[in-house]
């Protein structure tokens, strides 16, 4: 059966997202849901809520839409119409971002400053433009102060736009596969623990690492074939520094949609919010490869070396590479190459203003918030950055501290132009750029098609929470 058969098959049938795994029996009863548009509209129910679901075969309390965690897998087309109803069945209220779509910051689209209060339903309403590019986006909740807890409990889903990167013969003919990596604590009562204040300060992390909400599940490569990897860090702060097992990995995509052409890497950093996708060519000797997350110091130890000298903690950076998933070898296809040629990323023209984004923590008296961007902290009535319709800018990046922070744009596309002044190796298109300790990241946005107002932030979601985020108002 085709791939595209068998996605439509899946839609239709609700069942089975992970196609790799589609033959294993147990895998195909911890699926999400696979929801298809069809004559152009997508019309979905997202129902979030707290209770008992699957998880690493255990069944802990956690927050979920449609009692899945990972969230339902979304998919639609560049003109389809997306209606999705959101019931919120928490206890607190919520809503829904809809992480890389570019689509418009109002009432029913991409909207992070609306409420939809505990008890109530919300239907999203929007169309996505015509040239929208292909890629794998996510949707999670965005209410300010409660974004970290929200998402950490459970929240999240991938949203995937299939456009002309996927009618690339190669890319077509490839097996494809979805990887959300994403991190849990859980207690004795089965109940997500709530972070100890440290660790929201840096950021909350679970010691329970799942991919799909399986611990070390296993994807089959096609020998001598391509298997498609579309991978989403859906953690709340965790970063994933990404290696597999004798395989280069072969990024086709980043977060805003495909590369020119395929670059290898031999390992790929992902920062919380990030998307990639990456072929995998099945020419080793068929046998079990790891993917692993190898350690990753996000700035944490200098951070915590203060505390441990005032003695009030221990290191806690994972030292020692995890296995988050198992490769073996499946059906002998035809030889299948890599493409040689995707999609074209055209240059941006020079910018016509260039500003300045420090990011930093302290205290600002005015929103009493701990992390900061231009040394103010987010204020919902105020508007930071004032734009122009049609204008192209340079944002640099200035991080004034040890910690990462993956600084994150909604709707707006962007190019990473530089690193400390060090032009990029290839061009991309991006919402999320991770800034090192101390760094500067240069970005170039042309903010071409949408007036209104959105947000900026950190993708460390207890960072936003705690004021690291500012109002963005295209006019
Ligand atoms: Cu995925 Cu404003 O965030
Ligand atoms: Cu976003
Ligand atoms: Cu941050």
């Amino acid at each position: 059966m085709k791939r595209r058969q068998f996605l439509t098959l899946a839609a239709s049938t609700a069942g089975a997202a992970l196609l790799p795994q589609c033959a294993s029996k147990r895998a195909v009863e911890t699926l999400p849901q696979y929801f298809t548009s069809t004559d152009g509209l997508l019309d979905v129910t997202l129902d979030a809520r707290y209770g008992a679901v699957n998880l690493a075969n255990q069944r802990p309390f956690l927050l979920s839409y449609n009692n899945q965690v990972p969230g339902p897998i979304l998919e639609a087309h560049p003109g389809d119409t997306v209606r999705i109803r959101l019931i919120n069945h928490l206890t607190a209220p919520t809503n829904l971002h809809y992480h890389g779509l570019h689509i418009p910051p109002v009432e029913k689209g991409d909207n992070p400053f609306l409420e939809i209060p505990p008890g109530e339903t919300f239907t999203y309403e929007f169309t996505l433009p015509e040239n929208h590019p292909a890629g794998t986006f996510w949707y999670h909740p965005h209410k300010h102060g409660l974004v970290a807890e929200q998402v950490f409990g459970g929240l999240s889903g991938l949203f995937i736009v299939r456009s002309d990167l996927d009618q690339i013969p190669e890319i077509q003919a490839a097996q494809e596969a979805f990887l959300v990596l994403k991190d849990f604590e859980i207690d004795a009562s089965r109940k997500i623990a709530p972070p100890p204040p440290i660790f929201q300060m840096w950021g909350r992390e679970g010691q329970l690492i799942t991919v799909n909400g399986q611990v070390n599940p296993n994807f089959s490569i096609p020998t001598d074939g391509l298997l498609r990897l579309r991978l989403l860090n859906a953690s709340a702060s965790r970063f994933y520094r990404l290696k597999l097992d004798e395989h280069p990995l072969h990024l086709i995509a980043t977060g805003g949609g495909a590369l020119a052409e395929p670059v290898e890497l031999s390992e790929l950093l992902l920062s919380p919010g990030e998307r990639a996708e990456i072929l995998v060519s099945g020419e080793r000797e068929p046998g079990r490869y790891r993917l692993l997350n190898l350690p990753y110091d996000r700035g944490v130890t200098e951070m915590m070396n203060g505390m441990i000298e005032r003695g009030m903690m221990e290191p806690r950076v994972d030292s020692a590479p995890q296995t988050l998933a198992t490769f073996s070898y499946g059906d002998r296809v035809d030889p299948l190459p890599l493409p040689k040629q995707l999609i074209p990323v055209e240059p941006l023209p020079k910018p016509t203003q260039v500003r300045q984004f420090t990011l930093n923590h302290g205290i600002d008296h005015q929103t009493s918030a701990a992390f900061l961007i231009n040394y103010k902290g987010f204020d919902p009535q105020r508007v930071d950055t004032s734009v122009p319709i049609d204008s192209i800018e340079d944002w640099e990046i200035i991080n004034a501290a040890s910690m990462n922070h993956p600084f994150h744009l909604h709707v707006h596309p962007f190019q990473v132009i530089s690193r400390n002044g060090k032009s990029e190796p290839y061009r991309a298109w991006r919402d999320t750029v991770s800034i090192a300790g101390y760094e500067t990241v240069r970005i170039r946005i042309h903010f071409k098609d949408f007036v209104g107002k959105t947000v900026y932030h950190c993708h460390i979601l207890d960072h936003e929470d705690k004021g690291m985020m500012g109002i963005l108002n295209v006019v």
